[in-house]
């Protein structure tokens, strides 16, 4: 595996690449990885010539600044894990590498209703964080395959979003990958590696809650079954930011099912200092 600081010197490794007509997939992290980050790194690797992946704790999409400083790092362990899956690249940028004109008045992104909803209003500023990070390292990469977790579904939307607006679909296409779980169900997380014994074992209730949604979610007013997913939560002293049943194609929150509509079950709750959300797509 080859390991890159500099975005020039990324830059003009992968055009000579290019220029072979290799095509090149990116995983982009904040490292700490685990074997969900590991999964979409196969599926990079499988589709494309070159697999491209990205460690860079990103300053800018941290709306508290207790969770950027307390951010897991594992770099070794992530540059075994890398180099064992079969990564070909590892880009490991600095904060100067990729804002090289600061982290101040820097491009807002035109995102819309994506940006107040859900993880955009619990975590201001958050996705244009994201926004700018991604859209930068898509301009160093410009990779033809971009990989995702549905672990982050609204960041999905959100780069989706991003891609658009900048007019780099023509070249750039997202490939969602599903959520890998702890055997107990619970969505890994780098966060999860701020989680003592205790807390951890609790932490499998919000897959629960959300799996209660999903198997007895019926037609009609969908708040008690809410309510009730809800309580499993809050009975467990979590700290609960939203559990939300909304369409899956647009995040809007659905209120009365038809029993077709196409929904996702969210949350969002914090285990004492620890933030964790889950998702799961429901029919
Ligand atoms: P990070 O949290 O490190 O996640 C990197 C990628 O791994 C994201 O696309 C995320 O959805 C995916 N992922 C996380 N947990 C997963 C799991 N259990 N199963 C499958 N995939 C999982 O998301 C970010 O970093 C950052 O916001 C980033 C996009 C890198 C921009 O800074």
């Amino acid at each position: 595996m080859i390991l890159l600081k500099k975005p020039e010197h990324l830059r003009s490794f992968l055009e000579k690449k290019r220029a072979e007509g290799l095509n090149i997939g990116l995983v982009p992290t904040m490292g700490a990885l685990h074997p969900g980050h590991l999964s979409l790194l196969e599926k990079a690797k499988k589709e494309n010539d070159i697999a491209v992946c990205s460690i860079f704790v990103n300053p800018t999409q941290f709306n508290d600044s207790d969770d950027f400083k307390k951010y897991p790092v594992t770099i070794e362990q992530d540059i075994y894990l890398l180099e064992t899956g079969g990564c070909d690249l590892l880009f490991m940028p600095s904060v100067n590498g990729i804002y090289p004109d600061g982290t101040e008045n820097l491009r807002h992104y035109a995102i819309g209703h994506l940006e107040t909803i859900l993880e955009g209003k619990y975590r201001p500023g958050h996705f244009q964080g994201v926004c700018q990070v991604v859209h930068r390292l898509l301009e160093i990469i410009f990779p033809d395959k971009l990989y995702l977790g549905q672990k982050d579904y609204q960041q999905c939307m959100v780069i989706k979003k991003l891609i658009e607006l900048t007019g780099l679909n023509e070249k750039t296409g997202c490939i969602i990958c599903p959520t890998l779980r702890e055997h107990d169900g619970l969505a890994m997380s780098s966060r999860n590696l701020r989680l003592n014994e205790e807390e951890r074992n609790k932490a499998v209730l919000i897959s629960r809650a959300l799996k209660f949604i999903k198997d007895n979610l019926q037609r009609g007013n969908i708040m008690q079954i809410k309510n009730d997913a809800m309580k499993m939560l809050y009975q467990n002293s979590f700290k609960i930011d939203y559990v939300e049943v909304a369409d899956a194609g647009t995040l809007q929150e659905v209120e009365n099912w038809d029993g077709k509509q196409k929904l996702i079950a969210l949350a969002a709750a914090f285990i004492n200092k620890v933030r964790l959300i889950d998702n799961m797509i429901i029919n």
